[in-house]
């Protein structure tokens, strides 16, 4: 939200106030002196006027996760072990999933307390590509390629796939590039064709790389540059 409107929203001040609030260099955001009435309030932004503070924000955190088989993409499961149980952080319950996987799906996972940002990195709206290698039962064949670009209809959710990229890798396996995250959509997508998927391994969410260095199980923070990023 611009820091006009946040500060108009608050009952103590007027338009006209903060306007003169604005030029008077009075208002801080993460403790920068800011006049420009567009700049930016974020959910965990701190913002001050004068020495009075006016919202506390909270430190932002990011984590990819090379997510091993076998365990669910949930906060938090009676029976299974989830994603979480994986990280070694305070606070864990303030973090959420942008993107879950299947119980045996490895790969790339993004962990982040910041909603907005996992809302970039998930929403179709954005085409923010998602890059999966796949290992399939049967044969893959090039009308595949031709069916996943035009989109495939989903009937229990009436709609019809956004156009996907499959890269033939070798006779049973490919790169499938989709942009969406619809329940169980690549398994649903070779099942169109019959074909199982054995193995599913995520590489990529939008400019985000799975960490070569990670073993299955091991994850990292994300560096501010890959967080600006998304
Ligand atoms: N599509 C699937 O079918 N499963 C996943 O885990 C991810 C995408």
């Amino acid at each position: 939200m611009r820091v006009d409107r946040f500060l108009s929203n608050l009952p103590c001040f007027n338009r006209q106030q903060v306007r003169l609030l604005l030029v008077e260099r009075r208002v801080r955001i993460d403790g920068q002196t800011v006049n420009d009435p567009h700049a930016q309030v974020r959910e965990f932004s701190r913002v001050e006027v004068d020495d009075q503070l006016l919202q506390a924000g909270r430190p932002t955190r990011y984590f990819m996760l090379h997510k091993p088989s076998g365990c669910v993409s949930a906060t938090r499961d009676p029976q299974h072990r989830t994603v979480l149980d994986c990280l070694e952080e305070p606070d864990k319950e303030d973090l959420h999933i942008a993107g879950r996987l299947d119980y045996n799906t490895t790969g790339l996972m993004l962990i982040t307390n910041d909603g907005a940002w996992s809302r970039r990195l998930t929403q179709p709206q954005t085409k923010l590509p998602k890059v999966y290698y796949v290992e399939t039962e049967q044969a893959i064949t090039d009308e595949y390629a031709e069916v996943f670009a035009r989109g495939l209809y989903f009937a229990f959710e009436n709609l019809t796939t956004l156009p996907a990229q499959l890269e033939l890798l070798g006779p049973r396996s490919a790169r499938l590039s989709i942009v969406e995250g619809r329940y169980h959509q690549v398994k649903r997508m070779f099942g169109h064709f019959n074909n199982k998927v054995l193995r599913l391994h995520r590489e990529r969410m939008g400019p985000l790389l799975l960490d070569a260095l990670l073993e299955p199980g091991q994850y990292r923070a994300l560096s501010p540059e890959e967080v600006r990023l998304v």
